[in-house]
């Protein structure tokens, strides 16, 4: 790579992340490393949760459970994403533990798997309206359709606002997925309900389960303002920084960038930053500030697809650092400016950036 741009990934902030979730919470983790790891890489994290404490890892599609497999990762993994039948043989072979929700399925998958019976978790929609079956019927159905061609190994469903401490239908959710299992509890090896925040939120409690589903506290981030004081020990991850590829002193009255929405008013140091939209950098960042040599600086002008400008308050020398994210950056503060979430903004970054690990 000859650009100065990279996002470098703190291994150790990781390691750090798992090992304290791990000591707070009794259930088995699986770690959730879809969207190439929230951004951060997937076969690196996994790699890295796997070494600290994790013990099985979530995708959401099967070509990121394959892609983990063709790295030599043999851990159990779950795909969290709906896949159609024909798929199912693909996945039984390589050991990959597909989500179901009716027994329609089971039975369209099943001239689609040969010797090796596939895995299943079953998932259950308990009020996030996304995936999953409803009914103790459907669920009943499922599991008589299952023969020796599957394996039911796990049941779960997904919270819709465990991130939101006064939100009932958390509770509700809990409730429903209790009526749902009456009686059921030992049929299944592994039940999940919880993601980073439920999982921190029902750590104290006895619960029937014993695995949960941890994505973005993996990587040091926080799934919600709400939620920060119950992760306080978190480190993130995530760094993005570039280095100044032109500095040059604007008289008053000059514009920058496209449509000229910013005009020098005095003699201006202009710095010219190598990351656009194309790498994730949205148009929309115009107005944040990055941080050069300790010192916060402005973005002045629409961001373009491969550079944006910043104002100075001296002279640096072209190759100064930057950083976009990170340090006294933080993520969160991004996410605000951009109207959107902390997950959002660690996904958006293309592969144009190369990602480093330190
Ligand atoms: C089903 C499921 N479980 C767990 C997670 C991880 O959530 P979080 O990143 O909030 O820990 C996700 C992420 O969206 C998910 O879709």
């Amino acid at each position: 790579m000859f650009r100065p741009s990279r996002i470098e990934i703190d291994r150790a902030a990781i390691a750090h992340n798992i090992k304290e979730l791990k000591s707070r919470i009794p259930q088995d983790i699986m770690a959730v490393v879809k969207a190439n790891a929230y951004g951060h890489g997937a076969v690196e994290v996994a790699n890295i949760a796997l070494k600290n404490g994790a013990t099985m890892l979530g995708v959401a599609l099967l070509e990121e459970a394959i892609e983990l497999r063709d790295a030599g990762i043999e851990a159990p993994i779950l795909v969290m994403e709906a896949q159609f039948p024909q798929y199912a043989g693909i996945a039984a072979e390589q050991d990959i533990t597909l989500s179901v929700f009716s027994a329609e399925w089971l039975k369209e998958a099943t001239p689609y798997i040969e010797e090796k019976p596939l895995t299943v978790h079953v998932k259950v929609d308990t009020g996030m309206g996304r995936l999953g079956l409803r009914t103790r019927e459907q669920l009943d159905a499922l599991l008589e359709e299952a023969g020796d061609t599957f394996v039911i190994e796990g049941i779960y469903t997904h919270f819709a606002t465990a991130d939101e401490l006064n939100s009932d239908l958390y509770y509700t959710q809990q409730e429903r997925f209790e009526r749902l299992m009456d009686g059921l509890h030992e049929r299944f090896r592994y039940i999940h309900t919880s993601n980073s925040a439920g999982a921190i939120r029902m750590a104290g409690q006895d619960v029937p389960y014993n695995l949960v589903r941890v994505g973005i506290a993996l990587y040091g981030l926080y799934p919600s303002k709400e939620l920060e004081t119950l992760y306080t020990f978190l480190r993130p991850a995530f760094v993005l920084k570039s280095q100044l590829m032109q500095v040059k002193l604007l008289e008053a009255g000059q514009t920058i960038s496209y449509g000229a929405t910013y005009t020098t008013t005095e003699d201006e140091w202009i710095g010219t930053v190598p990351v656009g939209y194309a790498d994730g950098w949205l148009r929309k960042a115009s107005g944040f500030e990055v941080e050069v040599g300790g010192i916060r600086c402005p973005i002045v002008g629409r961001v373009c697809m491969d550079r944006f400008m910043i104002r100075l308050p001296k002279e640096f020398p072209v190759g100064t650092d930057v950083t976009l994210v990170g340090g006294n950056i933080d993520i969160d503060e991004l996410a605000a400016h951009l109207e959107t979430i902390n997950y959002e903004i660690v996904c958006q970054f293309t592969n144009r950036l190369p990602r480093h690990y330190v």
